[in-house]
């Protein structure tokens, strides 16, 4: 039982994407604080369960449910089951995948990876929720765009090929459905410290991840990586009554990485 029915999101209901960890966990706990339900969606249901527990244990309320992303039928089938008793009124597409790799040394199969999760899995989802949001006439939904869909970044060709169509997809879907009370944002993080980030290293740089992670927090104008908080603090304001003036527009939140870094 939710106590917390003051908060900004009372009897709000919130599906993010990727709630288990990093960026959606904090964003979830976020949510839960101020009132919201979330519906925590993610491949790793320990994780889900994990933030899901955070959040029974200070009173807010959580609800579970394992779903790939990228796989239209898996959510198609979860999203009906959740419309039967809840609208959904606010969507976070924050799910994503990483890859390291240049035009040459991204093969297919990668390039189809992240095609699949970071641009279909937020297609998946927004045209999942899309048709109940419009029978309310109302509905927020926030993407998890990156740095890398308006600059050039290193060896992060299909990552950025994911990203730049993160940021468009918004655009376009925020003027087709802009008189129907839906607003639709996304936000572009440049490199924050979650366990993607760690991952990445691991995977990328097993030898050199102390130097490497010096130097990705370096490339950061400000001098270090985003916290979770700080990325999920956005989002939160997004989703709110607060942004009602905001839509179709794309939120740098990279420590002057995209207009400082010259
Ligand atoms: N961390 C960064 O530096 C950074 C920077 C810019 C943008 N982003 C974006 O922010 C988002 C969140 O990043 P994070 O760092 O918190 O990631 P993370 O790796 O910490 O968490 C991602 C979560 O998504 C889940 N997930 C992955 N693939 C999935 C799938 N196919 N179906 C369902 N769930 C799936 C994972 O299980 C995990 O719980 C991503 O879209 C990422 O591209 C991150």
């Amino acid at each position: 039982m939710n106590t917390k029915f003051e908060g900004k999101f009372a009897g709000k209901v919130a599906l993010i994407t990727g709630g288990g960890s990093g960026i959606g966990q904090s964003t979830s706990l976020k949510l839960a604080e101020e009132g919201a339900h979330v519906l925590i969606i993610d491949l790793d249901l320990k994780a889900a369960k994990a933030t899901q527990d955070l959040i029974e244990k200070s009173g807010g309320k959580a609800s579970v449910y394992q779903c790939d992303i990228s796989n239209s039928s898996q959510v198609k089938e979860v999203v009906a089951g959740i419309l039967v008793d809840n609208d959904i009124d606010i969507l976070v597409n924050n799910a994503g995948i990483a890859h390291v790799g240049n035009l040459e040394n991204t093969s297919e199969d990668d390039l189809d990876r992240l095609y699949n999760v970071n641009v279909k899995g937020t297609y998946n989802f927004m045209s999942a929720v899309i048709g109940s949001m419009k029978k309310k006439q109302s509905g927020v939904i926030i993407n998890l765009a990156s740095v890398a869909s308006s600059v050039g970044i290193e060896d992060r060709f299909a990552y950025s090929m994911s990203k730049g169509a993160v940021l468009t997809m918004t655009y376009s879907v925020a003027k087709d459905y802009i008189n129907d009370g839906i607003r639709c944002n996304c936000i572009a993080p440049g490199r924050v410290h979650t366990p993607f980030v760690d991952n990445f290293l691991e995977k990328n740089y097993p030898d050199n991840k102390e130097e490497m992670f010096e130097k990705l927090s370096k490339s950061q104008p400000i001098g270090r990586m985003g916290k979770v908080e700080e990325i999920a603090g956005l989002i939160v304001y997004l989703c709110s009554d607060e942004a009602a003036f905001i839509t179709g527009s794309n939120f740098p939140i990279d420590g002057g990485f995209v207009t400082l870094n010259n």
